[in-house]
């Protein structure tokens, strides 16, 4: 029997990590936060003064990437890295990271590897198109980038840190545009994905949802 894997892709800041980890814990399956393993990437390459498009030095860093998730913690080289891996430089790395093809290919056993009983739910651009495509339920999540950007923001202010909303607008806007127009995965609907729109949404609802969604799947075989 396959293990049953729910991939939620999406556009940055459109709360797909908030929902796919409260699906997971409803389901009580793994999850796997896929942009962490790109953030991981571009993190570990402006410390080590990699080139953000050195890419066979990079694909090397993704192909030996020392990390560790434990107790909804990352932690690489020893080092926790869960709060430096949200930093926005890190998030926009992640991005010009993600647009190179070896380091894409690197990383991708290493994500398969997260589908173990009793199932994986999985948040990225590419899960339910290239890693995993023949998920269980695939969900394209999304949301108006005015409203993702002010979430952003009021995450950022809550957290004490100093936010310009139209600076957040914009790099969401530039951050979409190059995962969408990469040549390698680029961020898209998949044909058989499910479309969930949160701009009027709370996080609840849509978790809601997805839950509802793969219920209805599994009922109908
Ligand atoms: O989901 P996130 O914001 O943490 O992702 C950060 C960047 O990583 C995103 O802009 C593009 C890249 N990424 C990717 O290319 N493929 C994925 N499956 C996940 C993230």
């Amino acid at each position: 029997m396959t293990v049953p894997v729910i991939t939620l892709d999406g556009p940055s800041a459109s709360g797909k990590g908030s929902v796919a980890s409260l699906v997971a814990s409803r389901l009580g399956f793994h999850y796997l936060d896929s942009g962490s393993l790109y953030r991981l990437v571009a993190l570990l390459a402006l410390r080590r003064g990699v080139a953000l498009d050195d890419a066979a030095a990079l694909a090397s860093l993704a192909l030996t990437l020392p990390v560790r998730f434990t107790g909804g913690r990352i932690v690489a080289e020893g080092d926790d890295v869960s709060d430096a891996l949200r930093a926005e430089e890190v998030g926009n790395g992640a991005s010009k990271v993600g647009a190179l093809p070896e380091v894409r290919a690197a990383l991708l056993e290493r994500q398969r590897a997260f589908a173990v009983e009793p199932g994986l739910v999985t948040d990225g651009r590419d899960m339910g198109s290239v890693v995993f495509p023949d998920a269980a339920l695939k969900v394209f999540l999304t949301a108006d980038a005015a409203v993702r950007a002010d979430r952003r923001y009021k995450q950022l202010i809550g957290k004490g840190e100093s936010a310009n909303l139209a600076q957040i607008t914009q790099d969401i806007i530039e951050r979409d545009a190059r995962d969408a127009a990469r040549a390698v995965a680029p961020l898209r609907q998949e044909p058989d994905a499910m479309l969930l729109d949160t701009s009027a949404m709370t996080i609840d609802e849509a978790v809601d949802q997805v839950a509802q969604w793969y219920a209805s799947r599994r009922s109908s075989g």
